[in-house]
């Protein structure tokens, strides 16, 4: 071979081995479903094509007409990023600080009861990937087990307020018992003294229960039913047989731990200044993924009149709705510390399990990152008030 042709075969070799295609033919060999997945969203609809209709409408749902729900997306389009040029953007650092501890990056995970109906020990297979992940978790429960090996995920412990509170005694108990456990905080769930109508579920006559166990169906594929399983209904009155928490509660949990105190479902400035003053420890601005009272806005867009409120005494998290690296970006903009997810990891734990979760993080955290990076921002620190704006020329408050 003359060596211009030798030159000329060599550069078509060179060529070939950076193609793409046969880049991707080696990835495809690998064959692992899970990378086919590019997206929060696509995990949503694999979820959806996996699990039993009446499980995924309890997942999916909101309460009422569900307007809510839907603002809680579509007020992210209502907020335009103001990108910066010509930062050096080499290295992109996610950490954050939160209540004194560190966090690798600002995303956590938010409580879900019911985790059995999508995927079997739904609670632990969480956990176990929080743990992995390095991602706070809050949890609602029953992996005490896995939380005593020391081997589990930093914590905060879902809490609504119930009989603990009203004696002394077991108020004591139940926040020693929590320390034992390791855990960082309480937190508090303040929007759901009342579970709203959730009509997708009562249409589909489904029993809260059976997330505890399984949707059991027959051959035809009926739902199975049980003496004295209740399924969701509209006509029952809710009320309940003891007073509902108060403030006054609060404190006095707030009085008998060492613990940082979290309230979830905060909306107004009102009760951000509030939770300030009842010497909360931080607040998380949601509305339970719209699933409890409808037509209360989206919650990013009661973050700004609540950041606003407490004034930088107390963190301000948020959630709700967020699938995207700019959804996070413009929440961190707008003053939030963190953010929480709720169905994405679930899409995850329905799809995989422990690595449907993980892979969820590990997706919206590298969005984060790439979209702080074509932002201008390599740092949280760096993220401020003037890398978003509103669309319609306000400044998001009220
Ligand atoms: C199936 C499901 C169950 C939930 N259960 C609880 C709960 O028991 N306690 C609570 O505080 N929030 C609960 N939430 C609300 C989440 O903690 C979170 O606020 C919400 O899901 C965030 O919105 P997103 O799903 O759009 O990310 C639940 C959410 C879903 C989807």
């Amino acid at each position: 071979m003359s060596t211009t042709r030798r030159q000329a075969f060599r550069s078509l070799l060179r060529f070939l081995l950076a193609s793409p295609l046969l880049r991707a033919q080696k990835y495809l060999g690998e064959a692992d479903p899970i990378m086919d997945l590019a997206n929060v969203f696509d995990f949503g609809r694999f979820a959806k094509s996996k699990l039993d209709p009446v499980a995924w409408d309890y997942l999916d749902e909101g309460g009422k007409d569900e307007v809510s729900l839907r603002d809680n997306r579509e007020a992210f389009n209502r907020i335009i990023l103001r990108p910066r040029i010509l930062t050096d953007v080499h290295k992109i650092d996610l950490a954050t600080n939160l209540l004194g501890r560190k966090l690798d990056y600002p995303i956590f995970i938010c409580p879900a009861g019911g985790k059995n109906c999508f995927y079997r020990n739904g609670e632990e297979e969480v956990a176990r990937a929080a743990a992995t992940s390095n991602a706070l978790m809050i949890t609602s429960g029953g992996i005490e087990e896995f939380l005593g090996s020391g081997k589990g995920p930093k914590n905060w412990w879902q809490y609504t307020l119930g009989g603990e509170v009203r004696a002394k005694t077991t108020l004591l108990n139940f926040a020693e018992k929590l320390e034992d456990l390791g855990c960082s905080g309480i937190c508090i769930t303040v929007d759901s003294m009342l579970v709203s109508h959730r009509e997708r579920s009562i249409h589909n006559k489904f029993v809260r229960e059976w997330c505890d166990k399984e949707i059991g169906r027959d051959s035809q594929g009926h739902l199975i039913y049980k003496p004295g399983d209740l399924p969701w209904r509209t006509d029952v009155y809710p009320e309940r047989p003891f007073p509902t928490p108060t403030w006054d509660d609060v404190r006095r949990l707030r009085d008998a731990t060492q613990l940082p105190v979290i309230l979830k479902g905060v909306l107004t400035a009102e009760d951000s200044e509030r939770s300030v003053q009842a010497g909360m420890s931080a607040i998380i601005v949601s509305n339970h993924g719209g699933r409890q009272l409808d037509h209360v806005g989206a919650t990013i867009e009661a973050l700004p009149e609540c950041v606003q409120a407490a004034r930088g005494k107390i963190p301000v998290l948020v959630d709700g709705g967020f699938r995207r690296g700019t959804d996070i970006l413009k929440a961190l903009a707008l003053g939030a510390t963190a953010i929480g997810i709720g169905r994405p990891y679930l899409w995850g734990l329905s799809c995989f399990g422990q690595r449907g979760v993980s892979r969820i993080l590990e997706l919206m955290r590298i969005e984060l990152a790439l979209d702080m990076g074509m932002a201008g921002v390599p740092s949280i620190s760096q993220i401020d008030r003037k890398l978003v704006r509103f669309r319609n020329g306000g400044d998001g408050t009220c």
